[in-house]
């Protein structure tokens, strides 16, 4: 499987940690040491489906592509505007890729990836031959603007690939979930009650244990990534760009100290844009392609890891 194009986009509106501080009580410095964070994007005008179309058709335009060539269609996100129909149907009305098979997938800040691995193994069965892969949130409407220690972290955007089944590209990846670990990290629907039964203490804002989703990520995140390296019969010198998901500088720190890898090779965007959820991957590589630095030939590990808990990566050559 190969990109054959990248695209994203982020809202207009910049809140800082100066903002943010005005609203609960924190400070820039508090936030820049603990996250690395300091800005985020807010959707205001913006919705998940408007960001998922301009993220798509930038990643049409980026590789040349026609919209009716393209046969499969999944936006993942958790933070769609409508439980129906799925914002993938929506991306497709919209950028007229007409002979695609649309939906949407929901696996948190893994989405984008597992959104890939589920392309590559339709490719396998020859299914499907070119896939656009959306991952796109307003994280900022599902946040309690009152918890200092989540809302803090978050932001706005889409990104957008376009893959190809192609033979003679090697496409590796692993994949894990560990439901018994969810509680950790949670974000209740918006549903009304029937009229039969009550929901009681719903909690319809993202709800964090902060330290515990730090350990799961320092732990799983480099042992997926040696995982995936295994497979792919491939050291870790070998491979140009480690692109993580961006939650935190931190997190992202201790992956590299702990796959003896240098830090410059993992590219980070989380200062101005936070965390993303399944758009972080896809708009770090819209703009790691955009901006030339990474090449054609170039080999890449991509890692997602949230809610679910859910986590993996995968290995390949761009
Ligand atoms: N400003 C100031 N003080 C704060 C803030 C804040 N924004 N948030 C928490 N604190 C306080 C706490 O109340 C606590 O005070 P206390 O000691 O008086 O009780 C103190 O700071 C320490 O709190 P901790 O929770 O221990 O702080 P920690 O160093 O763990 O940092 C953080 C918190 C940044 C949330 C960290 O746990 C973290 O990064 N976790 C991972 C979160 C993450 O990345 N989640 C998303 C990943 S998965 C996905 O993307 C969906």
């Amino acid at each position: 499987m190969k990109i054959i194009g990248t695209g994203s986009i982020l809202p207009k509106k910049i809140v800082t940690n100066d903002e943010i501080s005005e609203i609960v009580e924190t400070s820039d410095e508090w936030i820049r040491e603990r996250t690395g964070i300091l800005e985020r994007r807010i959707a205001v005008d913006e919705t998940t489906t408007s960001m998922a179309v301009e993220a798509g058709r930038k990643a049409l335009e980026n590789g040349r592509i026609a919209p009716e060539s393209i046969d499969l269609l999944i936006v993942s996100t958790f933070t769609p505007d409508r439980s129906m129909p799925n914002t993938a149907c929506a991306v497709q009305g919209e950028l007229g890729c007409r002979c695609a098979v649309a939906f949407e997938m929901n696996a948190a800040c893994s989405g984008f990836l597992f959104a890939l691995n589920t392309a590559f193994a339709y490719f396998s069965l020859g299914m499907y031959k070119r896939a656009l892969i959306i991952g796109a949130e307003t994280v900022s409407k599902t946040i309690d603007w009152t918890d200092r220690s989540s809302c803090i972290l978050f932001g706005d955007g889409a990104g957008a690939a376009v893959v190809e089944a192609d033979k003679e590209m090697p496409y590796i990846f692993v994949q894990h979930s560990d439901g018994e670990k969810g509680d950790v990290l949670t974000c209740d629907c918006h549903r009304e009650d029937n009229r039969w039964s009550l929901a009681g203490n719903r909690k319809e804002k993202v709800w964090m244990d902060g330290q515990e989703v730090f350990k799961f990520a320092v732990r799983k995140v480099p042992e997926c990534i040696e995982e995936v390296l295994t497979a792919a019969k491939i050291s870790s010198d070998e491979i140009d760009w480690f692109l993580l998901h961006q939650a935190n500088q931190r997190i992202i720190r201790s992956v590299a100290k702990r796959l003896c890898v240098d830090e410059k090779r993992f590219p980070v965007n989380l200062a101005h844009y936070g965390n993303t959820s399944a758009a972080s991957i896809p708009i770090l590589l819209d703009e790691w392609n955009q901006s030339g630095q990474l090449k054609r030939g170039n080999k890449i590990v991509l890692s997602g890891f949230g809610a679910g808990l859910t986590w993996g990566a995968a290995m390949m050559t761009f």
